[in-house]
Formats: C-alpha cells, sequence, structure tokens
C-alpha cells in the first residue's frame, strides 16, 4: 500500500487539494476548443436515470452580465469573468419530451392521470445541475482555468426569471464564473477545511457538540483572529462572525425569500412574490 502522501500526490487528488475559489481574472479570453471539452466533460456527471436534468445558460452579453451582477448580491467580478455558466434543474425539457412525443396520451389512455412535477423532481433535478456544475470546476481546474460558484443567484428570483426567461420547471441551481487567474501572486491562499472527523460520520448521525464545532472550526478561528478580522474589535468567535455577517445578513433575508419563491413557482406557476 502506497504511503499517505504519496495517494495525495495522485494527479486528480493533487488537483482536488490544490483547487481554490478565483474570484479575480486575467482579460484572457479561455480558447474556444478548452471550453468545448470542459462543456464534454461536465456532460459525462453522473445524471439521475441518465436523463440529463439540468441545462446550462452560458451569459455572453456584457449587458446581462452586469445585470446579472447586481442581481446577485452586487458582485461585480461575476460581469469581469470571460465565462459565465448558468447551471439550470431542468424538468420542463422532459415535460415537453413526454407531452410532445405523445407518452403523455398513451398514459391517458391506460387510465394514467399526468403527474404534477413535484420537489423529488426539483431536488434530482438540482442535483444533477450540481454534479454537472463540479465536472465543470475540476475540469477548468485541470487546464489552469479558476472558477467561483455564485450561490447569490438564489436571489431575485423574480428577475432572474426574466432575464433568463425561465419557464416554470426550469429552476436555478448555481451560477459558476470561470476564468484564468489574475496572477499566481493574486491567488488566495487555501482556505481551511474542518478535520475530516469533524465531517464524516459512522451509520448514524452524531449531533455537534459545542466542544466539537470549536474544535471543528478552531483553526479557522484561529486564522481569522491573526487577521483581525473577527467581530467585537476581534474579541468574537468564528460563530459570531458567520452569524453576524451571513446568517442575520439582509442578503441572506433576501435568499431566503426568493429561494421559497423559486419552490412556490415550481408548484403553482401563478404563485405570487413573498414577503
Ligand atoms: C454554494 C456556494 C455558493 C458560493 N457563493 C459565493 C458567492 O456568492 N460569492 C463568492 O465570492 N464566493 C462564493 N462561493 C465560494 C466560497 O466562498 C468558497 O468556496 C469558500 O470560501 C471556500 O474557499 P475555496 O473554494 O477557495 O476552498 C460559494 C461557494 C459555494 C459552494
Amino acid at each position: 500500500m502506497p504511503e499517505k502522501d504519496e495517494l495525495l500526490s495522485h494527479p486528480v487528488i493533487d488537483l482536488l487539494m490544490k483547487r481554490r475559489s478565483t474570484r479575480s481574472f486575467d482579460d484572457k479570453k479561455i480558447p474556444q476548443a478548452i471550453i468545448d471539452t470542459i462543456k464534454k466533460a461536465t456532460l459525462r456527471a453522473p445524471t439521475a436515470g441518465n436523463q440529463v436534468f439540468y441545462s446550462v445558460i452560458e451569459v455572453e452579453d456584457q449587458q446581462r452580465k452586469e445585470r446579472l451582477a447586481r442581481l446577485c448580491d452586487n458582485q461585480p467580478m461575476i460581469a469581469k469573468a470571460p465565462l459565465v455558466w448558468l447551471f439550470l434543474a431542468d424538468v420542463d425539457k422532459w415535460n415537453t419530451y413526454y407531452r410532445e412525443s405523445g407518452s403523455m396520451e398513451k398514459g391517458k389512455a391506460q387510465g394514467i392521470e399526468v403527474p404534477e412535477t413535484g420537489l423529488g423532481e426539483f431536488l434530482l433535478a438540482t442535483d444533477d445541475a450540481l454534479i454537472a456544475a463540479q465536472n465543470a470546476v475540476i475540469a477548468a481546474e485541470s487546464f489552469g482555468i479558476g472558477s467561483c460558484y455564485i450561490g447569490d443567484i438564489l436571489e431575485n428570483h423574480e428577475e432572474i426569471v426574466s432575464l433568463f426567461s425561465l419557464s416554470q420547471h426550469v429552476a436555478v441551481a448555481t451560477l459558476v464564473i470561470f476564468g484564468y487567474p489574475k496572477s499566481k501572486n493574486a491567488l488566495p491562499v487555501q482556505s481551511i477545511r474542518p478535520p475530516s472527523d469533524t465531517v464524516f460520520m459512522k451509520d448514524t448521525y452524531t449531533p455537534y457538540t459545542i466542544e466539537t464545532l470549536r474544535y471543528a472550526y478552531g483553526k479557522q478561528e484561529e486564522d481569522a483572529r491573526k487577521k483581525k478580522r473577527l467581530p467585537f474589535d476581534n474579541t468574537g468567535s468564528i460563530a459570531d462572525e458567520y452569524y453576524f455577517r451571513k446568517h442575520t445578513s439582509d442578503f441572506m433575508k433576501e435568499m431566503n425569500r426568493s429561494s421559497e419563491l423559486i419552490i412556490r413557482r415550481w408548484k403553482d406557476p401563478d404563485c405570487q412574490e413573498t414577503e
């Protein structure tokens, strides 16, 4: 059996271990042949029932990119990224196929009513889209192309729907921006993760205790304190940092409102905005 360190140097593992989010891009265009290869690698991602319940919109138009950057909690890097892919959970394409090819009619003739497109399909299609997105991220990374997920795509759903003309059973899963990193020196240092024994469990769920959580996020807290990034004049904890900056933030309120709309719209095309 090879040594642990030797296993870590396996090329795929090495790529995974070194990846980090890139938020500052060189102007250099990504050659089309490389984009096409990333598309092929994306499509090789596992997909539920081999149905490919997702679609990807490449956002090329600059005005659209700028609007997207504003709608995603004002992140200008989205408009500056050379490649922007919107991953969509897409059950609509199969509903069209079932309807247009006559499957629905054949079903009705056998007494099978057309079922509602439910939350099971929503989650399955979202799984599909996210798994495909990560294939794209890793394929890009293998060509030296950095990327960053944009979770704020879950905000402002009404406007996202109209910006991209999304039909009822097409929902945003994630947005990924890609590009060559501006410079090797501009690459952020690798982020710190909790130790694996605080994430991987055996056979049953073990609720976290405050001690386990402090151990899990201790290194992050230490690092943030060194950089004087913690709240309350750097006397706060990493829990305080996330609680005030994320969990209680306006953007999280908007993300929760908008996400509720994503689900309600999936179930009811006429649903109105949520408060
Ligand atoms: C679901 C998801 C949403 C994210 N949303 C954003 C975002 O809106 N803006 C951003 O700058 N980074 C975003 N990120 C990137 C994370 O901040 C980043 O992955 C994390 O800090 C760990 O850093 P690393 O990717 O360099 O390891 C997101 C990542 C994920 C997986």
